[in-house]
């Protein structure tokens, strides 16, 4: 046969086999027997191994796995993956009908409304080209995610060459990948040595495994809802037509998906869901209401990486009872001690419970909660779970009493003012503050440091090895090669031994601090752990003061002055800059050779916090960058004018928001006269 005509057969068989596999895995239709499949399939791989060749990457026989990575590489999606704010009540989610009404002027009650269930799995991410999967990605920061193409290869209802031919060239597809609460139970019923606590955990461990021949025996399964990056832009109108043109080129949709209309459709829909909960094979822990109009969409544009068009009306958290064993106090960073109650172990929503946190003295008092108690226990999302009320109160139950002294260095405690804390005052001798800070400080939004846990700082600090951040940067292979990092019993001879860590975990040790000695001001700054300096204060006290130096010579009045710095933290970052012991730290680690490499150089705050909304074709710019240039000068942007816009800024043939902005007197500005106030 000519290469030519082994071609042709081999794309016809690839195209019939993805078509079966479309049938079985996304309609549940299957349309021939599994020995027929079989057949077809053998032949498949009977053609490529004689022509290797000819193997493309929609070939079916690229999802049984392929040779295992060492890492998943980083990918960049083509657009940002947004989350969802989220409602747990009907009154906020009135609220939220309120607002969207009054930025669209339709009355909600009117409103049409994609319903989706909020599927409990990882959001992911298809790259296809001309229809073919190119990459897979998981979500990530939203941004930047992992490439585990060859993973989602192994799923047999995610299409690997898309159906029909109408597809755009370059499509992002968005989804969620999941394993069935059956496929959970069958895995851990496989699984001796370590079972998953939930579905949930089962996929994301599936899905982060980098052997992708494992992965392909594990049942995961995939919904699509939404598409990102797509040219060239496809024609349609509504949320619900997406839904059917992800169908059409064969993606699996979420059959439970419906249209409704306003608050009262999206409650009802609500309603019967959560009543079948239960039956559904699938973990789901809410609903997505998505206004279904893409105009209107586009309209209400999204704030701070969450869609104005979209809302999740979560499912309420689980609750159980169970019996308060102790109370211990674990001491905070900043030497906070928190009451956290030991329990009889209870299953919460797949996950067994055995702590739960008190939150503070005031807390304990106000729910006059005693040891030996039976209590209401919570458990929401990822959170920890925390203790809602008493249920039960036993004769023989002990007063939670509070620690006179620390009980991890025994210094004395005291009351902080106007607060329910309890502190800690040995700040700098305490271990727990001096095991926390540095965590804090080599933390991924601080300085970043991957691989330096907090098993192994805790016992730095514990063998007196490293006593602040700074000493990280003394660490060397000498201190490391003894250093003891557990102890435990061997088995076969009951005796004890040492564990130290290998020359590998050293050199990883090393290069972990030493790769991280160029860094943003605003990462160092909120790496010092100030009390009431979180990510936002760090960056803009970057911007204003550009140098350590001025920060260290600023006064009291220049960090109060600063936007969004209270009279409280104002004191704290002054306070923190005169003590002694943060001065030597900070000097210490400057010497150690720390770079300030400046990603916040070219950040003003020219616009101090103005919000602008742009309108119209713009020459200079696209309009991602012109947006990007309003938020390094201080600025944010907004897709709808309202009375808290400063400026509309005008491009050619604008649309509606000119009006509105006429309306409400919001000032509207040229383009050349916004560039001429951020000096480009
Ligand atoms: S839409 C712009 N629809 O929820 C909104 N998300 O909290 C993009 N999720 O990261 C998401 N089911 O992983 C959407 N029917 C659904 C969903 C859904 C689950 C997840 C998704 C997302 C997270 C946001």
């Amino acid at each position: 046969m000519s290469t030519k005509n082994i071609k042709n057969d081999l794309k016809k068989l690839k195209t019939k086999i993805n078509l079966l596999n479309h049938k079985y895995y996304v309609l549940d239709e299957p349309e021939v027997s599994d020995y027929d499949f079989d057949i077809l399939f053998k032949k498949l791989l009977s053609i490529e191994e004689a022509h290797p060749e000819l193997i493309t990457e929609d070939s079916p026989s690229q999802r049984v796995g392929s040779k295992p990575l060492s890492k998943f590489e980083s990918v960049i999606h083509k657009e940002q993956m947004l989350s969802l704010n989220n409602v747990f009540h009907s009154s906020d989610l009135k609220l939220y009908m309120e607002r969207t009404q009054k930025i669209l002027g339709i009355k909600y009650d009117d409103l049409k409304f994609s319903v989706e269930p909020k599927l409990d799995g990882l959001a992911i991410n298809l790259l296809y080209i001309n229809g073919v999967l190119d990459v897979a990605a998981t979500r990530g920061d939203g941004t930047t995610g992992e490439n585990v193409t060859n993973n989602i290869k192994t799923i047999g209802s995610i299409p690997l060459k898309l159906i029909g031919k109408s597809y755009p060239e370059t499509l992002e597809v968005r989804g969620e990948v999941f394993i069935s609460k059956k496929g959970f139970q069958d895995i851990n019923a496989k699984n001796n040595e370590k079972k998953f606590a939930n579905p949930r955990n089962a996929a994301a461990g599936s899905l982060r495994q980098l052997d992708s021949k494992v992965v392909a025996k594990r049942p995961l399964d995939a919904f699509f809802y939404t598409i990102g990056y797509c040219s060239p832009k496809i024609n349609i109108k509504t949320q619900e037509e997406l839904l059917k043109k992800l169908s059409n080129w064969g993606f699996k949709i979420c059959s439970l998906n419906e249209i409704v209309i306003g608050q009262n459709g999206c409650e009802t829909y609500y309603n019967n869901i959560a009543s079948t909960r239960n039956d559904i094979p699938y973990e789901i822990d809410g609903i997505v209401y998505k206004v279904n109009s893409l105009d209107y969409q586009d309209e209400l544009g999204a704030v701070s990486r969450a869609p104005r068009w979209a809302i999740a009306h979560k499912f309420p958290a689980e609750e159980k009872t169970t019996i308060i064993k102790n109370v211990r106090f674990q001491v905070g960073r900043t030497g906070v001690l928190t009451p956290v109650a030991s329990l009889e172990p209870v299953e919460v929503g797949g996950v067994i419970v055995s702590n739960a946190t008190l939150h503070n003295m005031d807390e304990v008092i106000k729910k006059n909660i005693n040891i030996g108690d039976k209590v209401k226990i919570r458990r929401a999302g990822d959170v920890i779970p925390e203790i809602i009320s008493v249920v039960e109160k036993n004769k023989k139950s002990k007063k939670i009493k509070f620690p006179e002294k620390c009980p991890e260095c025994g210094s004395s405690v005291e009351k902080v003012e106007d607060m329910a804390f309890i502190k800690c005052v040995n700040k700098y001798k305490c271990p727990a503050q001096k095991k926390g800070s540095i965590i804090h400080f080599v933390s991924k939004k601080a300085m970043d440091m991957q691989g330096i846990g907090d098993k192994l700082i805790a016992r730095l600090v514990d063998e007196g090895i490293i006593n602040n951040s700074s000493d990280l940067y003394k660490l060397n292979e000498d201190n490391l090669r003894n250093f003891v990092i557990n102890t435990t019993v061997r088995e076969d001879t009951g005796k004890e031994y040492d564990i130290t860590l290998g020359e590998k975990s050293i050199k990883n040790i090393l290069d972990s601090i030493n790769s991280k000695k160029k860094v943003n001001l605003s990462n160092f700054i909120y790496s010092l752990g100030i009390n009431e300096v979180g990510e936002v204060t760090a960056r803009n006290l970057a911007i204003k003061f550009k140098k350590m130096d001025n920060i260290f010579n600023a006064d009291y009045d220049q960090f109060i002055n600063l936007k969004d710095i209270g009279p409280v933290a104002a004191r704290n970052i002054y306070n923190f800059f005169r003590e002694k012991n943060n001065i030597d730290n900070i000097n210490s680690i400057l010497e150690s050779g720390i770079k300030f490499i400046d990603k916040d150089k070219n950040i003003t705050n020219l616009l101090n916090n103005q919000i602008y909304v742009i309108t119209g074709k713009l020459k200079k710019f696209s309009r991602q960058k012109l947006s990007e240039n309003i938020i390094k000068n201080g600025g944010n942007v907004s897709n709808s004018v309202s009375k808290k816009t400063y400026a509309l800024i005008l491009g050619d043939d604008p649309g509606s928001k000119l009006e509105k902005a006429e309306k409400l007197g919001v000032k509207i500005i040229n383009e050349e006269d916004f560039y001429k106030i951020i000096k480009l």
